[in-house]
């Protein structure tokens, strides 16, 4: 069996080997010295170039190096096989560290104690307990409810909104196709966890943002199309934002002079909140293309008209 590689990474070759020493009863090969595309069983991607995998004739899967599938479905040509995410502990655990230390920076109001050292100011903030801090997560798949549990622990009073039903303990948990006016009321600090589809792009915007209580904070760790930039800018402009952390952007590496770079209410993290680890990741792609070709149940198999 053979399989393909595409990652416009530097470390594609590391990649591929490494995945070789994973899989060695499959030839792993990059994706420019695959001379014979036929005879490609699997493809292991990130960005994949629009019109590509329609190429390799006898593809049985495709396996996201990401928790995300939009990069794949962007694919206007895309062949109607198998989509695998990738996921794993250290990729949970990781989200799970981005949530907390942000919630926590924001709620402990942490930029406003930095800009007054810089100014050799002495300003003791005093901010309520975490149990008197309401936060909402928007989309409890599985980073989601990590995070949503690891901020109850905290002390947080959570809520969270799914399309679909939800049950976590100690988790105020709403579902629907719509965002649920209640929901954001209660969302001093609204995180975004959604995967990316049709429905969630452009979501969040100005008309969500008024639903929050006055002077909220955003944190966006799920892709930078759910964003509609000259939203926030103004939300924040007229305070009915405080502040906005955020990881992606519509386009990455963020553009220099882009605006979010240098708003003193805005911190700009490079899309590094949970990226997939070469080694906990390779395992977890070989386990899943293990499963694909015993025939096993895969819980990282996604469902491709419903986006994730
Ligand atoms: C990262 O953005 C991912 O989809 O895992």
């Amino acid at each position: 069996m053979k399989l393909v590689l595409y990652l416009q990474s530097k470390r594609r070759v590391w990649w591929r080997d490494h995945l070789q020493s994973l899989l060695p009863e499959i030839d792993c090969l990059l994706w420019e010295d695959c001379a014979d595309k036929n005879a490609i069983d699997f493809a292991v991607v990130w960005r994949p170039p629009a019109g590509g995998l329609r190429q390799f004739k006898n593809l049985q899967a495709i396996v996201s190096i990401g928790a995300g599938i939009d990069h794949v479905l962007a694919d206007p040509e895309l062949p109607e096989i198998p989509v695998i995410r990738t996921t794993g502990a250290e990729l949970t655990q990781r989200m799970r560290e981005y949530v907390c230390l942000h919630v926590l920076r924001i709620h402990r109001q942490c930029s406003d104690m930095e800009a007054a050292q810089r100014e050799q100011r002495w300003r003791p903030v005093i901010t309520p307990p975490a149990t008197r801090r309401q936060v909402g997560i928007m989309g409890l798949g599985k980073l989601g409810t990590d995070a949503a549990i690891h901020l109850t622990q905290l002390g947080f009073s959570v809520s969270g909104w799914a399309r679909s039903k939800h049950t976590i303990a100690g988790v105020n948990c709403y579902h629907g196709e719509q965002v649920p006016e209640d929901f954001l009321k209660r969302s001093e600090i609204l995180v975004c966890l959604l995967p990316l589809t049709p429905d969630t792009r452009n979501m969040l915007n100005t008309n969500l943002f008024e639903q929050l209580p006055s002077g909220a904070g955003l944190i966006n760790a799920a892709r930078g199309e759910h964003l509609v930039e000259s939203d926030l800018l103004a939300a924040l402009e007229s305070g009915q934002l405080a502040n906005a952390t955020l990881d992606v952007f519509r386009k990455e590496p963020l553009p220099s002079t882009h605006p979010f770079w240098t708003h003193p209410n805005i911190v700009v993290t490079p899309h590094n909140a949970s990226l997939i680890d070469p080694l906990s990741g390779g395992a977890e792609i070989a386990a899943n293309l293990r499963r694909f070709i015993r025939g096993d149940l895969i819980a990282d198999l996604t469902d491709t008209k419903r986006g994730y």
